[in-house]
C-alpha cells in the first residue's frame, strides 16, 4: 500500500463533468476514490447515493472508499456494496442509529474493507472498543457534511493515539483523516500517524491536479 495513501473526495468534483475529473485525478496518481454518502439527516447536507457510486465504478479501476455520514447505514449496506464499494466507512455516533459491531461484521463478511469514522466532538474512547475489528479508522478533522471547511489540528490528539494503539499491536489499521487536508495540514496528519489522506478543495480546486497531489504526499 502507497505511504501516503491519496483518496481525492468527489464531494468537491466537478459532478457535470464527473467521468473526465476521474479521469484527471488517475493521471494525477491519485490511490483511491473517496466518495461521500449524505442523507441530510446524519449531516445537514445531501450529496450522492448508490447510484452515483455504480456510475463511478464504471469508471475506474481504483479502489471506491465510500464514507457513509447517514443514518441507517446497516440498512443502505447491501447498495453500496452491489455498487461496488472496496471500503464502507459507517460512522460511531449514536445519532447513525444502526448496531456498530453487527454493522461491521456485516461489512467484513462482504470481503469489503470496514471502517469506522468519529466525528470531532466524539471522544476516541467512543471507538477503542471496535479498533481490532477495523481495517480503517477515520478520523474527522472538520464537522461532517461541507468541504472547503478549515482543518482541525485539536483532533491530532486521536490521530496519536490511534498510531500508539496500532504500533503496540503491529496491527494493520489504517489511519484516515478528512476535512481540510492540503499540502501542509497533510504533513501534519502524517508526521502524527496517519497515512491515508482525503482531499476535496485542496485537490479539485487546483489547476494542476499532479502537482497538488504531489504536495500532498510532501513533494
Ligand atoms: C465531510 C466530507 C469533507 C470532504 C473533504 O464534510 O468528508 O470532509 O470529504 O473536504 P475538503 O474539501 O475539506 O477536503
Ligand atoms: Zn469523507
Amino acid at each position: 500500500m502507497p505511504f501516503p495513501l491519496v483518496a481525492p473526495s468527489l464531494l468537491a468534483a466537478d459532478f457535470s463533468h464527473l467521468a473526465d475529473e476521474i479521469r484527471r485525478v488517475e493521471s494525477a496518481g491519485v490511490d483511491w476514490l473517496h466518495l461521500d454518502i449524505m442523507d441530510g439527516h446524519f449531516v445537514d447536507n445531501i450529496s450522492f447515493g448508490p447510484a452515483l457510486v455504480a456510475a463511478v465504478r464504471k469508471q475506474t479501476q481504483l479502489p471506491l472508499d465510500v464514507h457513509l455520514m447517514i443514518e441507517h447505514p446497516d440498512h443502505y449496506l447491501p447498495r453500496f456494496l452491489e455498487a461496488g464499494a472496496n471500503a464502507i466507512t459507517v460512522h460511531i455516533e449514536q445519532e447513525a442509529k444502526h448496531d456498530v459491531a453487527s454493522t461491521l461484521r456485516a461489512i467484513n463478511a462482504a470481503n469489503c474493507r470496514a471502517g469506522l469514522s468519529l466525528n470531532p466532538s466524539t471522544p476516541f474512547e467512543a471507538v477503542e472498543p471496535f479498533l481490532s475489528e477495523l481495517d480503517l479508522l477515520l478520523i474527522m478533522t472538520v464537522h461532517p457534511g461541507f468541504g472547503g471547511q478549515s482543518f482541525r489540528p485539536e483532533m491530532m490528539g486521536k490521530v496519536r493515539r490511534a498510531r500508539d494503539w496500532r504500533n503496540a499491536r503491529n496491527a494493520s489499521l489504517d489511519i484516515e483523516v478528512d476535512g481540510g487536508i492540503n499540502a501542509d495540514t497533510a504533513q501534519i496528519a502524517l508526521e502524527n500517524g496517519a497515512n491515508i489522506l482525503v482531499a476535496g478543495t485542496s485537490i479539485f480546486r487546483a489547476t494542476d491536479y499532479r502537482h497538488a497531489v504531489s504536495r500532498l504526499r510532501g513533494f
